[in-house]
This record gives structure tokens, sequence and C-alpha cells, in this order.
């Protein structure tokens, strides 16, 4: 290959967890598929292994992309590799941005490094970047992104990879995501929650339990191609997270929109709080996108699970 005018291309899935965010942060299943819009990144051989960042970024956030390459870039062996990205999704909405960033520019260190991107190196480059970004993240999001099929995942104390399943559907898997007013960032969210939890230990313990035990109904539902199972699992898993205190009147209207517009299930999808992005099962999602887009609603379709062609 001529490393010069042939870019080391590779693609970072954004995700959405269908069921079992939050309680997976405390150890329980969550069932997350890849969406199949993500961030691309472009690799070209240069003297240093660097990043070319867009101008428009402020100073805060060139630093902490930077400080999150250098991390992987460190486990990688700094292969001379100049980087760029173009990204097709919204950040901090709750479709794993910072993740999909983190596996798209894993994979392009990989094959300037002239290693395989195959998932477990991948998940393990993007999980030292998405420690800058997050802290301590439960691990989902990157491996989501990673994988690039439908699993249901947990994370295992005191290691860095999570238990992976993947999940398969004999019926495709229809989405509509709608992004609903601003959103607090995740690490707030989940830190919020952590003091509740702290203070009501039983209480709350018992809801994430649940949550784990809807989580893995649903992927049971999943490959029994029982899609009204898994809708009504996402129902049940909605009110759960309502329960611990992770919706708002906003999100809330747009999950019985959704029903309203024929739904099998709706819930939020990621981190929640004041905004955020609501996702619908839709058995075919694409009337109910028409209608809201003449509405002004910002909303998009996707179908979850396989692997994109570059
Ligand atoms: O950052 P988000 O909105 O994609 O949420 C990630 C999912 C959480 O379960 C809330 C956090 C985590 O680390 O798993």
């Amino acid at each position: 290959m001529d490393r010069q005018t042939t870019p080391w291309v590779g693609f970072g899935a954004g995700k959405v967890i269908l069921l079992g965010e939050h309680s997976v942060v405390y150890g329980h299943p969550a069932l997350a598929g890849p969406l199949s819009y993500g961030v691309t990144a472009r690799g070209v051989a240069s003297k240093r292994c660097q990043l070319a960042l867009p101008g428009t970024l402020s100073r805060t956030q060139k630093a902490l992309l930077n400080n999150a390459f250098r991390r992987a870039a460190r486990l990688c062996g700094e292969p001379g590799v100049k980087v760029t990205m173009e990204s097709e999704l919204p950040l901090s909405m709750g479709l794993g941005s910072s993740a999909a960033l983190s596996v798209a520019y894993s994979r392009v260190l990989l094959k300037a490094a002239g290693r395989k991107d195959v998932p477990r190196e991948v998940a393990r480059l993007a999980l030292e970047m998405e420690q800058e970004f997050h802290g301590t993240p439960s691990g989902v999001d990157h491996t989501t992104s990673a994988e690039q099929q439908l699993i249901l995942y947990k994370r295992l104390p005191n290691q860095s990879a999570g238990r992976v399943r993947v999940v398969k559907s004999s019926r495709p898997l229809k989405v509509l995501v709608v992004l609903v007013g601003e959103r607090s960032p995740t690490k707030k969210t989940v830190g919020a929650l952590r003091e509740r939890q702290a203070r009501w230990s039983a209480r709350y313990g018992r809801l994430f339990e649940e949550i784990g035990a809807v989580a893995t109904e649903g992927a049971k539902a999943v490959e029994a191609g029982d899609l009204e199972a898994l809708g009504d699992a996402m129902n049940v898993n909605q009110g759960l997270l309502s329960a611990l205190g992770l919706s708002s009147p906003p999100l809330e209207d747009m999950v019985y929109r959704l029903r309203g517009l024929g739904a099998l299930g709706a819930k939020l999808t990621g981190a929640g709080g004041d905004g955020g992005a609501v996702i619908g099962l839709f058995l075919e999602p694409e009337p109910a996108v028409a209608k809201l887009l003449e509405l002004g609603v910002r909303c998009f379709s996707s179908q979850l699970a396989g692997p994109r062609a570059l």
C-alpha cells in the first residue's frame, strides 16, 4: 500500500442502549446495538504520531482529545500517522459519540502500526481514550462500537474488559431515534445517581437488579424474534429509569408520543436527565420519522446490528 496517498480508514459506530443503561455501571447486563451512523477517522503516514483537529473546537476540547489520543497512541507504540476525523453523530446526546470517536481513532492507530483492528484490540485502545473522556465508564459504549453487533454486555469487577455475548436477531431491529432538548454530561448524571444509590442502597439495588433481569429477558426476546416482548421490556425499563430519577417531562412526552405513533416500545437511551435521546422500536419507522420531521422534531431511523461497508 502507498502510505502517503492511501489513508488508513477506521469507522466507529454510534450506539443505542436498548435495555440496561446505568444499572450496567453496577455490574448488571445491558443490551446495546450499533447505529448505522458514527465517526470516520483517516490517517496518513507522517513523521510523528499526531492528530489534526478542526479549528472549530475550543482549546479545552482540543486538549481533551489530544490527551485521550496520546494515551491510546502510547499503548499502540506511537506509529507515524497523522489522523483526521468526521462525525455524523450529535455530541453528548446519549448516542456514544466519544466511544465512536475512540473506536475510529483506535482502528486507524492499529492499522498504521501494521496490526489487525480486531474488536478486542480496538476495545482495549478505545477504553484508554474513554477513561480520559469519562473517568470510569462501564465500557458498554465503546465495546458495542468495537464489536459492531448487538451485544449483551456485563461489566466485570476489577477488569478492564467486560463480558460480551453477541445477540443474533432473526428479524431486523429498527429504531427511531429522537433528540430532545439539551443534556447534562453523563458524568454528572451518573454521579448524582451514585449519591442516591449510596444513601438508599437496598432500594436502588433492587431497581438495578430488576433492570438487569429485563435486559436479559430482552436479549432472549430478540433471539426468539419476539419484538413485541422486546418492546414491552423497553417500556418497563423506562418506568424503572423514571423510578431512579433519570427521566424528565420532555423525555417522558417523547416516549408517549412514540408509543402513540405505533412504537412497540419506547424509552430514553443513554444517561438521560433533562434531555437527550429517546428511542422507539418500530416494525417500520419511516412514516413516524416523516411525521416528526414535518413537525421540526430532530430524529432519524437506524437499523441496529450488521457491519457497515466503508
Ligand atoms: O454517555 P451516554 O449517554 O451514552 O451513557 C452511557 C451509559 C451509562 O450507563 C449511563 C454510563 C456507562 O458508563 O455505562
